[in-house]
């Protein structure tokens, strides 16, 4: 949607807390860490990570070993709670895939 506010360029959409958290593209070059127990989101921040440097034409280079990221190859499916969290970010659900390397 031309008019999301979640895909606006030069931003990463990483997740909402009380606010929309997004990455900015040009502190994209500093160092990160994500941690957090399991099923905290850490997987998914990453998938996101490289959905949004693939969207902005930038290669993105994982050393996935357990496979967790390779579902970026295939398209989504259109879960009613995909679609309801996507609403509540206030984007529209729309189920990519990414040209991916194995
Ligand atoms: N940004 C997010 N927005 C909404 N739900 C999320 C988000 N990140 C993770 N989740 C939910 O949490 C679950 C666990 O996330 P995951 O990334 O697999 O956790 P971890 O890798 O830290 O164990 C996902 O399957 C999803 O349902
Ligand atoms: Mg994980």
């Amino acid at each position: 949607m031309a008019d999301d506010p979640n895909q606006m360029p030069g931003r990463i959409l990483l997740g909402k807390s009380d606010k929309p958290e997004y990455l900015t593209l040009s502190k994209g070059n500093r160092h990160g860490l994500i941690t957090g127990a399991t099923g905290t989101g850490k997987t998914v921040t990453l998938q996101l990570l490289a959905e949004g440097f693939a969207k902005a034409g930038t290669a993105v280079f994982a050393a996935d070993i357990k496979g967790d990221l390779s579902g970026i190859a295939m398209p989504g499916d259109s879960k009613p709670a995909f679609v309801k969290r996507a609403a509540d970010l206030g984007s529209a659900y729309v189920a990519e895939d990414f040209n991916t390397v194995i």
